[in-house]
């Protein structure tokens, strides 16, 4: 098992006449998870050493499978979001025999004195659960008043490469290409309110996603880079152009468009918010999942995928909706990037953004090439790697000559 994972077994009184784990006994089972995870960690007795006592203030679960008497459950934990008082912890419950999803949950504490006051968070609690697994190269940044996971690999001598990824999906997408890409800096994070990233309820905007980013690359005394935007991520890019032009040394388009939302497209996107208010990060799964792969793709490919739109938390899956819905159209700057050599890739079976789209983007920018990967969808860096790692590859090794 890996650190803040713990298994609970499944007893007769957590269920019910039909011999199904019962809605509220999760409550129980996921409150004894944490004290196991504790007692593994700071030790369960952190709280009161401390004298912080952590109060519920919220609590969402997504039921998505049954559970039965007997039966082994691995409890994951992390930690979403920490503020001064306050912290979110995840939860996720998989039946060991099968590895089946079994439910999700977020809680929200906030700790308190004796007297009921609000008190910061325990020290030891905040590092044990940011702590770094042992053996992934991710730093944690603060960057205009969040932590931002962001990982890092390689130094090389070609131009350190920026990698944005898309909704509702975290950094994990572009694991093929910084496991393959030596020879240069790759540098990905996850966004605030994704991945390992804080998830803050408010300040999402294609402004603030690039100032995020540009705070990384501060931080990191780097000063040009090239942008590798998936979808999302391409959208993000565009305003980082539009403000810091003079940093961004190449431009790797990858299943994106240049326009802004159409009426119906933000209406859409507001049932979706309303859906993820409502249900949680399992609505985003069930409106992006369908649509994001070639009818070949493996099945280990979608539950890689769909494991990383659960764990995305319900603040920062409504924040990329929000920023996606208001963005700006980025049609006029396409013709101005005259200089900054660019690559357009897309999966040629890509139901969200056509190659037809990316064939105009291309066409637009100056110089741009375009290449579209056979055999992908929406997700070519998830779908098929091998060529998208080898055609960015081929781009950035013509730009270090
Ligand atoms: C993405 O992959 O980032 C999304 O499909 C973008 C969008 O919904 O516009």
């Amino acid at each position: 098992m890996r650190p803040n994972e713990v298994e609970q077994v499944v007893y007769p009184d957590d269920c019910d006449a039909f011999g199904h784990l019962n809605q509220a006994a999760f409550l129980r089972i996921f409150e004894r998870a944490r004290w196991d995870v504790l007692a593994e960690g700071p030790g369960m007795d952190v709280f009161t050493r401390t004298d912080a006592w952590p109060a519920v203030r919220k609590t969402v679960i997504d039921y998505l499978a049954p559970a039965f008497v007997g039966e082994l459950l691995r409890i994951q934990h992390s930690v979403v979001h920490f503020g001064k008082t306050s912290f979110t912890m995840r939860q996720i419950a998989r039946r060991t025999g099968d590895d089946t999803l079994i439910a999700t949950a977020e809680f929200v504490f906030v700790c308190v004195d004796r007297q009921g006051r609000p008190v910061p968070v325990p020290v030891e609690v905040a590092d044990f659960f940011q702590a770094r697994p042992r053996g992934e190269p991710m730093d944690r940044m603060s960057v205009n008043g969040v932590q931002l996971a962001v990982e890092q690999r390689g130094s090389g001598t070609g131009p350190p490469v920026l990698f944005i990824h898309g909704f509702p999906l975290d950094r994990t997408v572009w694991k093929h290409q910084l496991d393959s890409l030596t020879g240069f800096h790759r540098i990905a994070p996850d966004l605030r309110g994704s991945g390992k990233s804080d998830a803050p309820d408010l300040g999402y905007s294609m402004s603030i996603y690039a100032e995020d980013l540009v705070g990384i690359l501060d931080a990191l005394g780097i000063s040009r880079v090239v942008l590798c935007g998936l979808s999302l991520g391409g959208y993000i890019g565009f305003e980082f152009l539009r403000r810091y032009r003079e940093r961004v040394r190449g431009l790797i388009l990858v299943d994106t468009r240049p326009e802004a939302d159409s009426v119906e497209g933000r209406k859409a996107r507001e049932g979706l918010i309303a859906r993820i208010r409502e249900q949680g990060s399992i609505a985003a799964a069930e409106a992006m999942l369908p649509r994001f792969f070639t009818p070949q793709v493996s099945s280990e490919i979608i539950e890689q995928v769909r494991t990383a739109i659960l764990r995305t938390p319900v603040a920062g899956l409504v924040g990329a909706l929000a920023a996606m819905r208001d963005r700006p159209d980025s049609t006029s700057l396409l013709p101005t990037l005259t200089g900054i050599p660019t690559l357009v890739l897309v999966g040629a079976e890509d139901m969200i953004t056509p190659p037809s789209i990316s064939q105009a983007m291309a066409a637009a920018i100056p110089g741009a090439r375009l290449m579209e990967i056979p055999g992908a969808g929406h997700l070519p860096c998830v779908e098929q790697p091998v060529p998208t790692t080898r055609a960015i590859l081929k781009f950035l090794q013509g730009l270090a000559t």
